[in-house]
Order: structure tokens, then C-alpha cells, then sequence
């Protein structure tokens, strides 16, 4: 983990989520005593965690005053969200905007129900008998938390996700697979919604995505089409595919049904409103209000679970578990917990699973 880190994050400066160095320090013990001191001591110790260096002291000002900001917005996170933990995370020296334009990247215009209208839903099916909870990463089938930097290419990482998962459940064989492929060489529009383009670090969409994988042929490995986090000239070379793409399906809006397709087929990409994951550190994220509409991010969707634990009197909320692209130092190990069956932050409403044939 220590050495992915060494080599993985150079390369990364610049994605949908970038921090450029991370400290071996856990986020959580500094926070403690963080919240009785001031501001600037506060910004002081976030800079030699994350290893920050700002070239002029105009430059430190202003991102101290954005840090002082974002320990307001943490404040108020807090309140409308108390079975999560908000506090300082790598993201506080960036304002809302700045962190919503390099870090998420869904290429969604606002317009519920449009996309992919083209697209086949999957069958309802039988939600009886599912488990209480359940993990596809103790089977085996997700990858390491990967870390998109400071491009908005969060589209790529939720697809390669799902078909790394489903891959593992076609083959058995779990492949870390590659974003910068799509980044790179994956234009597809939406067939109905045509302004909603891939557009590598610009953003893009996970089922135009799959549209691409299935016209180009497939899709290559990290190790043969490396992340760079910016976008650049295509490379794909189609003598080194590893997967194919067979088909995909959007999954109905109902969460039974999503719990149900999730055992059924493995992993899911999934878009949210990403409102109240700048300031996340762990917990379960159950907001009072969250937009269900401005669906602004893609993730994927790898688990659930019966009782998510919170000191708060308002815990015990049932959730999801969701795997995100900003590195294992954000969240709980680079993961998200949600609140389940609400229709939290809309993530209900962009829910698609892919199926492989594998190449060889
Ligand atoms: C995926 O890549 C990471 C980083 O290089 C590595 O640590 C991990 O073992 C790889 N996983 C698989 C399944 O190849
Ligand atoms: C999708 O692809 C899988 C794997 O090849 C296949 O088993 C399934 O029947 C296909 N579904 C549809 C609707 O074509």
C-alpha cells in the first residue's frame, strides 16, 4: 500500500481528485485535538500532513481562508448529517467549486430521466431472501481504492469498476483494468441526451462508457495503459485487450431491486449528488437534505450493510458501501458508507451493471 502510494501518485497530480502527497498519519488521530485550535494551527498541521507548499504567501492566505471556510462547511455537514463524521479531509485547502470541477465529473445536464432513455431496464426481480448484508469485496472482486488526482474522470473509474467486477464474476480472475483508455480515446455521446459527451478529465458517463467498449472491442489493463490522470493521445491497442464488453442494462430505481442485482451480478456503477463527500471522514452519511437531482458523480456500488454503527442516538442506519476514486486517505479507507433506503442524494437514479466475455 505504502509503495502504490510511491509510485502510484506522482503520476497523479492532476485528476478528479488530487492530492499530491499523503502523510502515514490517520486523519482521525489529528483530529481530535485539532477542533480546539485555531483556524491557522488547524490549516498549519493540514499542510505538513498533506504535504502542501504554496508558492506565495498571497496563495497561503487565500487558501487559508478557503480552509477556514471549509471548517464552517464541516461544521454545518455536521449538523445536517449526524451519523456521519465530517472534519478535515485532503480536499480543505479547495473551495466547493474548485473541488466539484477537479474531482468529481459526471457529464450530466440537469434533466431527471432523460438519459439513456434508449437503454433497456433490467427485469424486475424476486428481492426475496437476500442477505441481511453483503460484500463483494470479500469475494474477492474490487480492486484497490485507486485515486482519480485532479481530473474529472470519476466516469472511467466508477465503469472500469464495474467491469473489473464483472469480470471477476465471468472468470474469477480479478484485473485491475484501465481508465486512461477512456479518458483518452472515449467520445461517446449519450443517444438521446447528445450534448452529455465523454470527455476524459472534462467528465463523461458510465453507460456511454460501455457503448464505447463495446464498439472499440474492450478494454485494456492498467499495466498495458497506465493512469496518468490527464487526458492525451489515444494508445489503445487492440492486441492487448483483456475484457470484453458483452452488454449492460440499466437497474430500476428501487433500492430492494438495486440490493437484489448487486448479489446477482456483482458490483454496480452508480452516480450521486456528491454534496456531502467533500467533508466526509467516515460513518454513515444519512444528510437530512441532499439533492436527488444533479447527479454529479460516479462511484461504485459494492456492498451493504444491516447496522451501520454511530455514536449518535440517531445511528443504526441500514447502508451502502461505496467505493470512490480519491485514494485510501480519504473516507474510511477510501470508501463511503450511505444510508440505505432513501434514496439518499439520488443515488438510485444512475444504477447500471455490465456483463464481460473474456477475451483468450
Ligand atoms: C491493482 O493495482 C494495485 C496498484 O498497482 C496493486 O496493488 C494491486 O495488487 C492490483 N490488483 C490486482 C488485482 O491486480
Ligand atoms: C449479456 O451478456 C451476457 C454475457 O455474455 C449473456 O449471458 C446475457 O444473456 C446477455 N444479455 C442480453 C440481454 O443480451
Amino acid at each position: 500500500m505504502e509503495t502504490l502510494l510511491k509510485t502510484f501518485v506522482p503520476l497523479l497530480l492532476v485528476s478528479c481528485s488530487a492530492v499530491t502527497s499523503y502523510p502515514s498519519v490517520s486523519p482521525h488521530i489529528a483530529r481530535v485535538t485539532d477542533r480546539f485550535r485555531s483556524p491557522e494551527r488547524q490549516f498549519q498541521s493540514f499542510i505538513r500532513r498533506y504535504n502542501r507548499d504554496y508558492r506565495t504567501a498571497e496563495e497561503y492566505a487565500h487558501r487559508l481562508g478557503v480552509f477556514t471556510r471549509n471548517l464552517a462547511r464541516a461544521a454545518e455537514n455536521q449538523m445536517l448529517d449526524p451519523t456521519a463524521k465530517h472534519g478535515i479531509t485532503p480536499f480543505f485547502d479547495l473551495s466547493e467549486e474548485e473541488f466539484e470541477r477537479s474531482y468529481l465529473g459526471l457529464a450530466v445536464q440537469d434533466k431527471e430521466g432523460m438519459l439513456g432513455a434508449e437503454m433497456r431496464t433490467a427485469e424486475e426481480v424476486d428481492v426475496r431472501g437476500l442477505p441481511a448484508s453483503f460484500d463483494w469485496r470479500e469475494k474477492g472482486a474490487v480492486t484497490d481504492v485507486k485515486m482519480q488526482g485532479v481530473c474529472g474522470s470519476c466516469w472511467a473509474f466508477s465503469t472500469t469498476g464495474a467491469v473489473e467486477g464483472a469480470h471477476f464474476i465471468a472468470t474469477g480472475k480479478l484485473l485491475n483494468l484501465s481508465e486512461q483508455q477512456l479518458v483518452d480515446c472515449d467520445h461517446t455521446c449519450d443517444a438521446v441526451a447528445k450534448e452529455d459527451c465523454n470527455n476524459g478529465c472534462g467528465g463523461g458517463l458510465m453507460t456511454n462508457a460501455y457503448n464505447y467498449l463495446m464498439k472499440s472491442g474492450g478494454l485494456e489493463e492498467e499495466k498495458t495503459y497506465p493512469y496518468t490522470g490527464k487526458q492525451g493521445e489515444c494508445k489503445f491497442d487492440k492486441d492487448k485487450i483483456a475484457v470484453r464488453v458483452a452488454n449492460f442494462t440499466k437497474i430500476p430505481f428501487d433500492e430492494k431491486q438495486i440490493a437484489a442485482n448487486l448479489v446477482m451480478r456483482g458490483p454496480l456503477a452508480m452516480g450521486l449528488n456528491a454534496a456531502f463527500m467533500q467533508t466526509y471522514i467516515g460513518g454513515v452519511s444519512c444528510p437530512l437534505i441532499c439533492p436527488k437531482i444533479f447527479i454529479n458523480h460516479g462511484v461504485l456500488l459494492v456492498g451493504y450493510g444491516a447496522k451501520g454503527f454511530s455514536i449518535l442516538r440517531l445511528g443504526y442506519q441500514p447502508y451502502w458501501i461505496v467505493k470512490n476514486s480519491w485514494g485510501k486517505h480519504w473516507g474510511e479507507d477510501g470508501y463511503y458508507k450511505l444510508c440505505r433506503g432513501h434514496k439518499m442524494c439520488g443515488m438510485n437514479t444512475m444504477v447500471s451493471a455490465v456483463s464481460t466475455t473474456w477475451e483468450g
